[in-house]
């Protein structure tokens, strides 16, 4: 149906591109943070959903349930303990802010920092949604390249004497330091000080995005930045996203309560939902470790069927390192493949990848690469899926040059 109502001159002259409508999922899925079906905890979530709503149900009658604005209770002291645990994080149930999925997180913080014009530094190779973000608020991103290491030391010390000559300041150095995205790097500890440092000598404080941490295969996540300094140098967001379910939608803030105090009146939302925050802590307190550990297990043979794939399909023109955790293998292909015009052509034969150029604060240097999800397609899938990828790469670009082998 058409609107009838003429909003010419009405409507923000800034506004995002107008959104495409939904027309449904491709048949090989590569796209996005999409996690493996078969995973989701059903029947866990049910059991969890009737305890909990016999329990607390009446508590729906208020926002913010029992809990105050910072979300239910029991799910920021579920976090707090697993922080503790995991990523050496000393914090408090009032030191956590529920949120509606990380990007509510990256938000908040986002809008406590960051006017037009401020300069914000991130990894050069960094998560599409963020950069997306810090264009939209008008700020000036500053790309420091990341190695196998994750953000180089070195890199960040040159960006931040070059901003210090001009007189600039930037707000804060975002970073993903554990299953870095795209590159499943993991920033080993004698890297995490080197920036701490750099951090505490130009007093820029640090925002870390943590929301793969609970994929690192081996289930060991190192020290987090924000568990290594314990204040608010560190302002640090996770999610159940991906170690969950995207869409829960929910994700969570840590900071001590002066940084807190300026976060929580951004977040004007009336709280997140109620019911997914009850149903999660519920279901946490049992199952959240076997859960992880399983689906690690899931993931992992899905990155091995990925990677088989790409080498069998592509032999030594797809190159990638074998991935530290989480649910992206980030590919380079060689220089005359422009992955955006793949990315397009791909989907017309149902395959959807995502083109390097969104993941890069240099759009240019992105054109040879593309990450691609094997979190969410079964085995059989990639392998089918990334055949037809090689056929229209080929087909475009003449890469792969060996005829494809057999994959349907
Ligand atoms: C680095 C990073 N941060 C934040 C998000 C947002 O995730 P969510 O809002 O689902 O927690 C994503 C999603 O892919 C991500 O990759």
């Amino acid at each position: 149906m058409t609107s009838g109502f003429d909003y010419t001159g009405l409507l923000r002259s800034d506004l995002p591109a107008a959104a495409a409508k939904w027309t449904g999922f491709p048949k090989y899925n590569f796209v996005g943070g999409h996690n493996d079906a078969d995973s989701v905890p059903v029947a866990h979530l049910i059991e969890a959903a009737t305890r909990v709503l016999q329990r607390e149900g009446r508590t729906l009658s208020m926002y913010g349930m029992h809990s105050g604005p910072l979300g239910y209770r029991p799910l920021r002291e579920f976090i707090a303990a697993k922080l503790a645990r995991d990523a050496g994080i000393r914090c408090d149930a009032d030191e956590v802010l529920i949120t509606s999925g990380s990007l509510q997180g990256l938000d908040l913080v986002n809008s406590v920092f960051v006017a037009p014009g401020d300069a914000v530094i991130v990894e050069d190779m960094t998560y599409a949604g963020t950069i997306t973000r810090l264009q939209r608020l008008g700020a000036r991103i500053v790309g420091v390249p990341v190695d196998a290491h994750g953000l180089s030391a070195s890199a960040l010390r040159e960006a931040l004497v070059r901003l210090t000559a001009e007189g600039i300041r930037p707000k804060f150095i975002y970073t993903i330091p554990t299953v870095q995205n795209p590159t499943a790097t993991v920033m080993p500890e004698a890297r995490r000080r080197e920036i701490l440092a750099l951090s505490s000598e130009f007093r820029i404080p640090i925002f870390e995005d943590e929301c793969y941490a609970d994929l690192v295969w081996d289930g060991v996540r190192p020290q987090a930045l924000r568990g290594m300094v314990n204040d608010d140098q560190v302002v640090h967001i996770g999610s159940f996203s991906k170690s969950i379910a995207p869409a829960l939608r929910l994700g969570y803030v840590v900071a001590s309560w002066p940084m807190m105090s300026r976060i929580l009146p951004m977040k004007t939302d009336g709280g997140s939902g109620a019911l997914e925050q009850m149903v999660l802590a519920e279901y946490c307190r049992e199952h959240f470790e076997p859960h992880v550990h399983a689906l690690r297990k899931t993931l992992r043979g899905k990155a091995e069927a990925l990677m088989a794939a790409l080498r069998a399909q592509f032999g030594d023109q797809a190159e990638f390192e074998d991935p530290a955790g989480g649910i992206f293998l980030w590919v380079k292909l060689p220089a005359r493949v422009d992955t955006t015009k793949l990315a397009q052509v791909a989907l017309q034969a149902g395959v959807a990848i995502n083109p390097g150029a969104e993941w890069m604060t240099d759009p240019v240097a992105g054109k040879v690469r593309t990450r691609i999800c094997f979190a969410h397609s079964p085995v059989e899938n990639i392998r089918e899926g990334v055949g037809v990828l090689a056929e229209v790469c080929r087909r475009e670009f003449g890469v792969p040059t060996q005829e494809a082998k057999s994959h349907r």
